[in-house]
């Protein structure tokens, strides 16, 4: 089974809603100028919540080709959660993936395995996608080696998981993220692989094959195709590069780069 091409911007914590809805409009006129097919690859936004009404309401107007994605979710359904979005409102909105899991919030927020796994359960509950985020510090990949600890908070995440659950994966070390310093092509293929094989213990063998596996930390357009010639990386989690709409178009014409 072959899996479409991933190519997903997390914004973070950037961008009013008036910048959003300009940068998405560059982004789609560049994206139509470079003859953008999304049949040979998804690309995805991830603004922050105060922006994903008027990036919705653009992207249905104008029918742009692309999906829309939040950066957060709650645990809980409804009620006293000061602050906090459900899925369920973020379903209405039309967002189809949730960033689940990101090095930063779990830094920022102190958030653990128990918690991620819950924001899965409450995405899936209200068909959302959850781009569950895994990577290891400099100081675990020096003391465990690079898929350890990524694999070890997939396994935790997907508890009691159902094996027919959409999910998508991203490997994020988090020396990567915003650094400059990407992992190497055979690193993510590695760290890809093997998490490949933790979705097959725990979900089985066709959600290990049909699960999409991004990479993320510093991917710009110069390196994307190292990444996506690997067999296990479906993709990229894009951050800084997502925010300059010429970039990340030419992200999203990896194909180009690759000579595929
Ligand atoms: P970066 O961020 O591309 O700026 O390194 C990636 C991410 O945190 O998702």
């Amino acid at each position: 089974m072959a899996r479409r091409p991933f190519i997903a911007g997390n914004w973070k914590m950037n961008l009013d809603h008036l910048q959003a809805i300009a940068l998405v409009q560059k982004l789609a006129w560049t994206m139509k100028d470079a003859g953008y097919d999304p049949k040979g690859v998804e690309v995805a936004v991830f603004p922050p919540f105060t922006d994903l009404r008027s990036v919705q309401t653009l992207i249905a107007a104008d029918r742009f080709p692309l999906a829309l994605g939040a950066q957060d979710v709650s645990p809980h359904e409804a009620g006293a959660h000061t602050g906090d979005v459900s899925a369920a409102m973020l379903a209405k909105l039309d967002a189809r993936y949730v960033i689940i899991g990101h090095s930063e919030r779990r830094a920022d927020h102190r958030e653990d395995d128990a918690l991620v796994g819950a924001k899965v359960h409450a995405a899936l509950q209200h068909g959302l996608v959850p781009v569950l985020c895994v990577g290891e510090t400099a100081e675990d990949l020096e003391r465990h080696g690079a898929s350890a600890v990524p694999v070890g908070q997939l396994k935790a995440a997907l508890e009691g998981v159902s094996a027919d659950a959409e999910l998508v994966v991203a490997y994020e070390p988090v020396w990567a993220i915003g650094s400059g310093t990407p992992a190497t092509a055979e690193t993510a293929q590695e760290v890809g692989a093997a998490l490949r094989r933790a979705l097959a213990e725990t979900l089985g063998e066709d959600a290990a094959e049909r699960t999409r596996i991004l990479y993320g930390g510093s991917v710009k357009s110069g390196n994307i195709a190292g990444f996506l010639r690997m067999p296990d990386v479906d993709g990229a989690l894009v951050g800084g590069a997502s925010l300059d709409p010429a970039e990340f178009a030419a992200i999203a014409r990896f194909e180009k780069h690759v000579g595929v």
